[in-house]
Formats: C-alpha cells, structure tokens, sequence
C-alpha cells in the first residue's frame, strides 16, 4: 500500500474548505450538511468540526453499483434522511466522486425535496473516470485513476479506520 495524501494535508485541506463553504453562505444562515454513508463519514466529522457556523446534519446509505458490471448507473437507497430539505441550505458530503453516477442520483432526489440551496462537497475527484457531468462546488483532492482506500473510504469494508489516504496495490 502506498501512501497518497498525509493526514496533516488531509487536515489542512478540510479545514480550507470549511472556511471555503462557510465564506459562500450569507453570515448567520444555517447550513444542513447530509453525509452520504459510510464513507462520507470521518470528512463529515473533520468538516463540522472546522465549522463555526450553525450546522445540522443528517445521513443518507446508498449502494452503488457503478463499479460492478452492471454499468446502468443504478443507485439504490439503504438509508433515507430523518428529516425534510425544504427551504434549507443543503450540501451533500461525499467521500470521493468517481463516474458522478452516485452524486447525480443523489443530487436529483435532494432537490426534488426542494431545499432552498443545494452544493455538493467531495474530499476526491477522479475526472478522469467522469461519464456523466456532474457538479461538485466543493473538491478536496484531485487524483488519478487509482483504487484509493482510508480515511474513510474501503477496500471490502477494510480500511476505512486509516488517517491517511492509500492506493490499494491490486495485484
Ligand atoms: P461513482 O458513482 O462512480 O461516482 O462512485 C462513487 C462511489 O464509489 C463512492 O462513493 C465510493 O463509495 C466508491 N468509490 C469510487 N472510487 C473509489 C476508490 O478509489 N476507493 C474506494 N471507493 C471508491
Ligand atoms: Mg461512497
């Protein structure tokens, strides 16, 4: 396993993009962040963390079959929110942003519950894998087309307790 992004730069950088998300809202609005699980779910804790704003959050499970064969986009959703989007300043929190396939569905059923705003945060991007154009206003890290796994993200449900991001050798 090798090592991509260090736990201090991770560190670094959500922290900017705390200060990055809070800078666009209008002072004193209250933002709604929704993590999409699982792993969405140590940016999500690093994210509020540097937060100062008032901030709620809620979680959502989807399952994506993107990387199996069935290449057809098809979402399915394990878990839905608590709680309703309307009128509220909502960004989706997602750990890494590959074909766009899981962001656009989950875009698509938030804003039908007609939040008031709607963004999008991803501590990864893999642009080279997009095949449908989705809209992330908020990016951590831009990398390669690596299998990358930590800090969140797993391998078969391994992996996710790393401080660090790593590219899974896969041979
Ligand atoms: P998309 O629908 O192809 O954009 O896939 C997004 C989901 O695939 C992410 O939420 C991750 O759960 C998973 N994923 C994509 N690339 C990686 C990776 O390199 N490591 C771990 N999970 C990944
Ligand atoms: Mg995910």
């Amino acid at each position: 396993m090798q090592r991509l992004i260090e736990a201090d730069a991770i560190e670094a950088r959500v922290r900017e993009m705390a200060s990055e998300i809070e800078a666009a809202y209008p002072k004193g609005a209250e933002i709604h962040l929704v993590g999409v699980l699982k792993g969405g779910f140590l940016f999500m804790a690093d994210l509020i963390r540097a937060m100062s704003a008032r901030v709620t959050l809620d979680f959502i499970a989807v399952s994506s079959y993107a990387q199996s064969k069935k290449s057809s986009g098809e979402v399915r959703m394990l878990k839905d929110l608590d709680s309703g989007l309307e009128g509220r300043n909502v960004i989706i929190v997602e750990d890494i942003v590959d074909t766009g396939l899981t962001l656009t569905y989950l875009q698509d059923i938030l804003r039908a519950r007609a939040p008031k705003t709607l963004r999008t945060a991803c501590l990864l991007s893999k642009p080279s894998r997009r095949v449908v154009d989705v809209t992330v206003e908020y990016i951590g890290f831009t990398i390669e087309d690596r299998f990358v796994v930590g800090y969140g993200l797993d391998y078969a449900e391994k992996y996710r307790n790393l401080k660090y991001i790593a590219v899974l050798d896969q041979e």
